[in-house]
């Protein structure tokens, strides 16, 4: 999900590019106080897990009603630090999604283990718990792997649906780690992601709902011996002491720099979050209007921070074109099932029809807190013109 970013100026005539995502609109909401948070945690000359560090963490958890938030340095060492904690490794079977990035299953395997993929609703884009059953059943009935750990993901922004896979895990009793990197911040049943699950994690790479200005991730649970083996793990296996290894872990620290621009954007999240549900709903009213256009759907009692807005249409190729003609750029999140990926070809995988459809059909428009009604309104008219 990487976006290019220009300034709220640069939108004001009709036929100029539009952003994916505007991250310099933000910015420039953000103002002086974010410019001196990053100075002031310059001149703390703590720039490794600093006091920052430590704040955001104690925020993040309140945020996220979680009793522990452990920093680190990108989405894809938090899955890496909880699988490792847990102690998941060769011989074990992780379930994912075949419908995601590739950070899902890419820890999985450098943990030693075996993703196996899991088919996705077409829908919601989330893992679909009867698939997951199916993918468990296969698993115990080859006999050569132990089902381990189950990484659901809050793809797009929304809760995958929890409800109906964390009875499946805990009758299999297997462990579940919600990969929130895409949807931290959102709600299901009123409970935030990051506190759904054994334990949590999440990306604050710059294009995400929540991001920092470079790369940075967290490990979220409420399992007080998880969080100290995880606090451990960031920092090189170290026990009481720093230069006390008890473990192998590895360097997954945040710099502070990025904490405390966290610190400043986590105040105005909230905001951002239902600014994006209201642009949300306006794409999805506006396309009401076409049957050549499937909405993504969010479950009843969900929220999503709608880290993209995703719809599906036929003749994608010919859309994108026009898109781009009209100065509007769209991404496609995922034009490859994961588990069709080279690198993931020889994991077990159940039957994936729906990844495989979603992976032909699927477009992602410019979606941001900033976009302004003008622009999203070029958007829509694109769209429908080119979909006729
Ligand atoms: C679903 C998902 N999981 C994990 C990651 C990994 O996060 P990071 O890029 O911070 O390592 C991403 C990032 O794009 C993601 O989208």
């Amino acid at each position: 999900m990487r976006g290019g970013t220009s300034t709220a100026n640069e939108r004001s005539n009709v036929s100029d590019p539009i952003p994916f995502i505007d991250l310099q609109a933000q910015r420039k909401r953000l103002g002086e106080p974010l410019a001196r948070a990053i100075a002031e945690a310059v001149e703390g000359g703590q720039w490794i897990l600093g006091p920052q560090v430590a704040a955001l963490e104690k925020q993040l958890a309140a945020f996220g009603g979680v009793k522990h938030a452990i920093a680190c340095a990108n989405g894809t060492d938090a899955l890496l630090l909880i699988l490792r904690a847990w102690g998941v490794g060769p011989g074990d079977a992780v379930f994912v999604p075949s419908f995601t990035f590739a950070a899902t299953a890419e820890v999985v395997a450098l943990a030693g283990a075996a993703p196996v993929f899991v088919d996705v609703l077409g829908d919601t884009f989330n893992m679909d718990p009867a698939s997951l059953e199916s993918a468990v059943a296969m698993i115990k009935r080859e006999g050569r792997l132990k089902a381990k750990a189950v990484i659901p993901v809050d793809l797009f922004g929304q809760p995958a649906d929890y409800r109906k896979l964390e009875p499946i895990v805990r009758r299999e009793k297997l462990l579940m780690l919600c990969d929130a990197a895409q949807g931290f911040g959102a709600t299901l049943d009123g409970k935030r992601t990051g506190s759904i699950g054994d334990a949590a994690s999440t990306s604050f790479f710059p294009a995400k709902p929540l991001g920092c200005y470079g790369d940075g991730g967290a490990c979220f649970t409420n399992d007080d011996g998880l969080a100290e083996i995880v606090l451990s793990l960031r920092n090189h296996g170290q026990g009481t002491d720093r230069y006390e290894n008890v473990r192998i872990g590895l360097n997954s620290r945040l710099d502070t720099i990025q904490a405390a621009v966290l610190i400043e954007k986590l105040m105005i999240f909230p905001d951002e979050i239902d600014t994006r549900e209201r642009i949300a709903r306006r794409y999805d009213a506006a396309f009401a209007k076409s049957d050549r256009i499937v909405v993504p759907r969010v479950i009843e009692g969900a929220q999503s921070v709608w880290a993209q807005y995703t719809i599906q249409v036929q003749d994608r190729a010919k859309l994108q074109t026009d898109l781009k003609d009209a100065g509007i750029p769209t991404a496609i999140y995922y034009p490859i099932p994961l588990g069709r990926q080279r690198a993931y070809a020889h994991y077990p995988t159940a039957p994936t029809p729906v990844s495989d459809a979603l992976s032909k059909n699927v477009v992602s428009l410019p979606m941001h807190p900033y976009l302004d009604e003008t622009t999203q309104d070029r958007i829509i008219g694109a769209v429908l013109k080119s979909l006729g």
